[in-house]
């Protein structure tokens, strides 16, 4: 191999491990402050305080439950699917990655303590969670209107399919439309 690659070569191995390693920190220091509030919940071991919509839909597993309802009807749209394209492309979300950011999302819409975006701890794996302005608008998804209003009726009706009831579905509709400034459009930065 030519010298000039070689360099290239450790340059690239220097760059990845750099990477990993901040990773790995980021990673400790965000179980150091948190682990334990994850598995307090995972245990389902909350005190009254805690007794909230989180608690009262199954805790992690129900809110999994609820997200895999809604994620097989959203990606089964066909007015969604030139958006959902981008999923498991390289620099976008897998699906997995994707429905771990959506467990932890509703677990903090539904009272979880951990707030949203931050670190996700569901389906074996951790990402970084983006927030919604990151994730959608400034990716360029370029999502319309008309798409945000079909996607918010579907997950209204996943939500209420997976055993939630409508009257909590209704309390969370304010929130989810309040999204739409950071998800409907062209990139903001
Ligand atoms: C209130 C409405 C919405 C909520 C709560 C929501 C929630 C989320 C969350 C939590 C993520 C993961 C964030 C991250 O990657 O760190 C995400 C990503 C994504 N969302 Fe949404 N979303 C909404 C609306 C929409 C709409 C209307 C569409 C499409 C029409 C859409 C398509 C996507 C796609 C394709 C990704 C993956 C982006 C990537 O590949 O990196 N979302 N969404």
């Amino acid at each position: 191999m030519h010298q000039k690659h070689l360099w290239l070569l450790l340059i690239l191995i220097i760059l990845v491990l750099l990477y990993s390693f901040r990773e790995l920190h980021c990673l400790r220091k965000w179980r150091s402050t948190h682990q334990s509030l994850v598995d307090r919940y995972r245990k389902f071991e909350c005190g009254t305080a805690e007794n909230n919509l989180f608690i009262k839909y199954g805790g992690i597993q129900g809110i999994m439950g609820a997200v895999d309802v809604a994620v097989s009807n959203l990606i089964a749209e066909p007015t969604l699917a030139n958006v959902f394209s981008v999923v498991g492309q390289p620099t976008h979300r897998s699906g997995l990655e994707l429905k771990a950011c959506l467990d932890l999302q509703f677990s903090s819409l539904l009272g979880f303590a951990l707030p949203y975006p931050s670190r996700t701890f569901t389906r074996g794996i951790s990402v970084n969670a983006r927030n919604m302005r990151d994730s959608h608008r400034n990716i360029g998804l370029n999502i319309t209107t008309a798409q945000f209003n079909t996607f918010v009726n579907i997950l209204a009706t996943s939500l209420v399919q997976a055993g939630i009831s409508q009257a909590d579905v209704n309390a969370l509709a304010p929130t989810l439309t309040a999204m739409s400034s950071d998800i409907v459009g062209g990139p903001l930065n």
